[in-house]
């Protein structure tokens, strides 16, 4: 079976679910957000379309849900750049990495939500964090003004800033902070991109902060931040390369690391010191590359850190309409425009780092031959949890040959298997005990059809408001396991401390909708209304001469948009 045809053919609605099957439980509250990227079909990748948000109510008759029903919601998410567009879609031209106009490049912001608090944002690699109202999902703003990030990351005219960042942001509890990452084009000390640490404090959404790694300049990206009390965690990607001669319309070369460098900043080091000072990090090198990582809070005896390796995923790599897949076979509609899938069963590590020595420790270590595309997890995010976190849910795809193009296995002759990629292999939903990395349950979705996606972690009976339930730690709650299928999408819930048992209830769709492709999840309890707080305008930004740096016909477009978002907050 190919990914269901669903994830890029169903457009995105709201619907209400019920119950199928087992008992809903009384202690699981709050709702779960997904990003997802629109899909239009304009675009030769998907996952650079503009974002949406969807939110899935845990509990019936809320957020206008019918009683005994679950309310799933969905909006576009208005960015101006996203305004801009549906004023003048004609002068937005596609590419491999996305769109650019003469407005500049619109913030997409597709691809992981971020509740922070009782505030929301959404995130990607290429744009700023963006707030959503956690209440109405309709956009707020964007978080910091472009000339506090340092301005573009690399030069181009428009009224939209080009600021390549990360989608995993992390939100620091003792320090009411967000830290994230800005990239700029440099070409000394060797051509690349030059990362800085950047710092948003929550009260404040005019302005961010920013220290550029000094003497740092690579070819990849930081698709996450993670932390520690004391410390920041940077690492390259790996697996995602812009490559310049397919952007030109010339084939692809560029293949992922086998190896990426890790940087560690002391927060300390950073108190005091003016915005755009260099600061010079801690380097290791880690290896496989991993897109997702995750560190324990509590650092007393060293930085703990969950490393979920992608071996052999390419996410620079997208299905073209003329592929043919690894088996030989013409690919199916279905898949294409979607990312090409994983190569090889990923690892999944436990390691400490050691920024006195430079050194990394292997505590613990899991792959099998089955544990094809592991991209999502699902964790305790209260501060409780993090500080002392036992089970570690894992979503693994399985093996989806049809979504491996030739091209790819051409491209990575020599470090692929092919053997390895012929079969399809079940989807399961996995939970490792923090530590040792030991396999504590398995749940298996034996139906190839079934494709389930980015799953959630619930802590049990968690009062409204707040993010810590019963015991901390990722094993006292529920574990929402989404599962997308052209029958209707499904919600399955499981008591997170026995995932091996199976969902203890099932949700799915009054009318059997279908969800299209989401990517990343997350829980947070439900707010209503909006926080105070002081918020970047898109107005402040629109200074005479960026507009001189736009067409004149398209300004007035720019001029009713900055009117209409001063009139959000
Ligand atoms: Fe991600």
């Amino acid at each position: 079976m190919p990914t269901p045809h669903s994830l890029v053919s169903a457009t995105h609605t709201d619907f209400e679910l019920e119950v199928v099957a087992g008992t809903w439980p009384t202690d699981v509250g709050g709702e779960v957000v997904f990003s997802s990227p629109q899909n239009s079909r304009t675009l030769p990748y998907a996952i650079f379309d503009h974002g949406a948000i969807c939110r899935l109510s845990l509990e019936a008759g809320t957020r206008g849900a019918a009683a005994e029903r679950f309310a799933w919601q969905s909006r576009v998410i208005q960015s101006p750049g996203k305004r801009l567009f549906d004023r003048h879609p004609e002068v937005f031209a596609s590419g491999t990495i996305g769109y650019l106009s003469p407005f500049g490049p619109p913030n997409c912001s597709n691809t992981a939500p971020l509740p922070w608090g009782n505030r929301l944002y959404t995130t990607w690699d290429a744009g700023r964090p963006v707030e959503l109202n956690p209440d109405t999902l309709e956009f707020v703003a964007e978080v910091g003004h472009a000339d506090t990030w340092g301005g573009s990351s690399m030069e181009m005219p428009g009224v939209l800033p080009f600021l390549f960042s990360s989608a995993h942001p992390v939100a620091d509890p003792q320090r009411h902070c967000l830290w994230t990452v800005k990239l700029d084009l440099v070409f000394e000390p060797t051509p690349g991109m030059r990362p800085s640490l950047v710092r948003y404090d929550r009260d404040d959404g005019t302005s961010v902060r920013f220290w550029p790694l000094e003497g740092v300049s690579f070819g990849g990206s930081i698709h996450t931040i993670s932390q520690t009390r004391d410390w920041v965690i940077l690492s390259d990607s790996g697996n995602f390369k812009a490559d310049s001669a397919e952007m030109m319309g010339g084939e692809r070369t560029a293949t992922t690391d086998d190896e990426v460098p890790v940087w560690l900043i002391r927060k300390d080091a950073l108190e005091g010191l003016a915005s755009g000072t260099p600061i010079k990090p801690v380097q290791l090198m880690m290896s496989p590359p991993a897109g997702h990582y995750y560190a324990r809070w509590d650092d007393t005896d060293g930085i703990s850190v969950v490393w979920e390796g992608m071996d052999l995923m390419d996410l620079g790599l997208y299905m073209r309409p003329d592929d043919h897949d690894v088996n030989g076979n013409p690919v199916d509609p279905g898949v294409v425009g979607l990312y090409n899938m994983a190569m090889a069963p990923e690892t999944l590590t436990e390691i400490v780092f050691d920024p006195e020595t430079g050194t990394v420790l292997e505590q613990g270590r899991f792959k099998q031959d089955w544990t094809f595309n592991l991209q999502l997890s699902a964790m305790d995010w209260s501060t409780e949890g993090l500080s002392k976190p036992t089970l570690h849910h894992v979503t693994y795809q399985g093996c989806r040959p049809g979504s491996i193009s030739a091209r790819a296995a051409r491209l990575y002759e020599g470090r692929i298997d092919l053997d390895q990629v012929r079969e399809e292999t079940p989807g399961a939903l996995c939970s490792f005990d923090r530590g040792s990395m030991e396999l504590k349950a398995r749940w298996e979705y034996a139906n190839l059809s079934d494709h389930i996606t980015s799953p959630a972690f619930a802590p049990r009976g968690s009062a409204p408001g707040r993010y810590e339930g019963g015991t901390p730690g990722g094993h006292d709650g529920y574990v929402v396991q989404p599962v997308c299928s052209d029958d209707g999408f499904r919600v399955d819930l499981f008591d997170a401390a026995r995932v091996g048992d199976g969902p203890v209830a099932t949700l799915a769709g009054t009318k059997r909708e279908c969800v299209p492709l989401v990517l990343h999840s997350a829980w947070m309890p439900a707010f209503h209304g909006l926080a105070d707080a002081q918020r970047l305008r898109f107005s402040d930004e629109v200074t005479a001469e960026r507009l001189a740096s736009v067409p004149e016909e398209l300004h007035s477009a720019i001029h009713e948009v900055a009117r209409e978002c001063d009139e959000l907050f």
